[in-house]
């Protein structure tokens, strides 16, 4: 999980958080770090750089309340700077001159992103190959393919790619990475797992919640560039990659990049889009906006694992409840006569409940308990939180905790981001001018098309498993 020569970085480490009064640093980032450094006591010095004219002091009020960690918020130090000026940027180069450790965290909007790199590089904060200079980038990394290229292209003239850390907070799950533990660890699973003995394999990423004050930066975005792009296409990659040489990021990207690029482009034929009711009465929604808060999309890979196998990802907001999970779904068994009456099939499922309720089940058939031969579903699961007596940790913690050690298994390469931009771009490009998302009721599963979508390309219907009382039972929708 390390590069170069000194992959952990030499305490103390400054980290310059472009965007520090923003949403995503109070909720994730400073509370991540507030429990990480209790956890592993690392000096850190955090200096918020931003175009507001804030003073230390405030930032030291933010620090404190979302870190919970008053070493954190005494050290604080807040820099003003206009990320298209670099001349604007040497009062934070005086800053972190001698500083052993600096991490540039951009957590600003990704119109940002550019100017902020060009800027960094102008004003010689960077230095290409020194391990001691990080850069993270959130996501949306692009807006489409030819944006991300070019991104890719900036960034890496002034950071080597192993100095560069692009933020996919899903890579950083546990459960996520224990896709690979349960894929690659047991030999139970890899040999069913192809297109003899798959019929379709199901993700959803569906949450509860809607935009909220998010309008800025969604009604630009939607679903497709907000979770199928990254998130989902990354779960899909660690689902359906062949097994890697080693379990070595370098080996574990190269196999994702070969899955990536074994799944076809959406056909927009093959997808659904929706919006959910209200969602143009959202405060700063544009009154006629088109953008989709759902997107139900088929996929196809052509490989010899995966040749005919469909392949069915969706993901909304204001859906019926919070679940992230992958359904992979086996042929049939023979179905067996008993007294001429054919016996109920029962379908196996193997589910990978990423959030929340984090697990594994397994739903198989078993013979209901009692004189008459009878078939009923049955699980067998296993609840990852009992693993650990501790609280699983947040994937912002996972994040922060590899910049810091150099590791880069929750970071997707360059090549992995222009791939699935690829995946996603003739989707994006026919939906930017053509037609318009259909409604969905707030609370629902999503548009109903997206139900047909999934029964007429072989895939049956959408299967989420109930989590309901804990019960090792999953219920299948519909
Ligand atoms: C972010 C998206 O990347 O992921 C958000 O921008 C989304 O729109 C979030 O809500 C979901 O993350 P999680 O960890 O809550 O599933």
């Amino acid at each position: 999980m390390s590069f170069l020569n000194d992959p952990v970085m030499t305490a103390p480490i400054d980290l310059v958080i472009f965007g520090a009064s923003g949403d995503l640093t109070r909720r994730k980032i400073l509370p991540a770090l507030g429990r990480l450094v209790a956890r592993e006591g690392q000096q850190v010095r955090v200096i918020g750089a931003g175009r507001s004219q804030k003073s230390t002091d405030e930032l030291r009020d933010l620090v404190r309340e979302a870190s919970h960690n008053d070493q954190l918020a005494a050290t604080a130090e807040w820099v003003q700077v206009e990320y298209g000026a670099a001349t604007t940027f040497g009062a934070l180069r005086d800053k972190v001159a001698s500083s052993a450790s600096v991490i540039f965290y951009l957590a600003t909007p990704p119109e940002t992103f550019s100017d902020i790199v060009a800027a960094l590089s102008l004003s010689g904060l960077t230095e290409k190959s020194d391990s001691r200079r990080r850069i993270v980038i959130e996501k949306p990394f692009g807006h489409d393919l030819t944006s991300a290229h070019q991104l890719n292209a900036q960034v890496a003239e002034a950071f080597e790619e192993k100095q560069i850390f692009r933020i996919d907070h899903y890579l950083a799950k546990d459960t996520v990475q224990n896709i690979l533990a349960l894929r690659f660890s047991n030999s139970l699973f890899e040999p069913v797992w192809n297109r003899t003995l798959v019929e379709t394999i199901l993700i959803t990423v569906a949450e509860e919640e809607g935009i909220g004050q998010r309008a800025g930066y969604y009604d630009q975005t939607g679903a497709v560039r907000d979770i199928i792009q990254n998130h989902a296409l990354q779960l899909l990659a660690l689902v359906t990659m062949e097994p890697p040489t080693t379990l070595d990021p370098d080996y574990v990207r190269r196999a994702k990049r070969a899955a990536l690029r074994a799944m076809l482009p959406i056909d927009p034929t093959m997808a659904v889009r929706g919006q959910y009711e209200g969602y143009l009465d959202e405060p700063g929604v544009a009154p006629d906006s088109r953008r989709e808060t759902y997107a139900a999309v088929r996929i196809a890979m052509d490989n010899w694992r995966w040749d005919g196998v469909p392949i069915f990802v969706r993901t909304g907001k204001t859906l019926k409840r919070r679940v992230t999970e992958v359904v992979i779904k086996l042929r049939d068994a023979p179905m067996l006569r008993m007294g001429g009456r054919r016996q109920r099939g029962i379908p196996t499922l193997i589910v990978i409940r990423i959030q929340p309720d984090e697990g594994i089940q397994l739903r198989i058939g078993a013979k209901r308990p009692g004189p008459r031969f009878e078939m009923v579903p049955a699980g067998m699961r296993l609840d990852y939180s009992r693993l650990t007596r501790t609280a699983l940790p947040d994937a912002y913690e996972n994040v922060l905790s590899e910049i810091i050690a150099g590791g880069y298994s929750a970071f997707p390469g360059a090549e992995e981001i222009e791939l699935s931009w690829e995946i996603v771009d003739p989707l994006i490009r026919a939906w930017e001018t053509d037609g318009h998302p259909e409604t969905y009721p707030v609370g629902s599963w999503g548009p109903q098309t997206a139900d047909d979508l999934v029964a007429t390309g072989g895939g049956t219907r959408w299967i989420v498993s109930g989590d309901e009382a804990g019960t090792a039972e999953p219920s299948v929708r519909k």
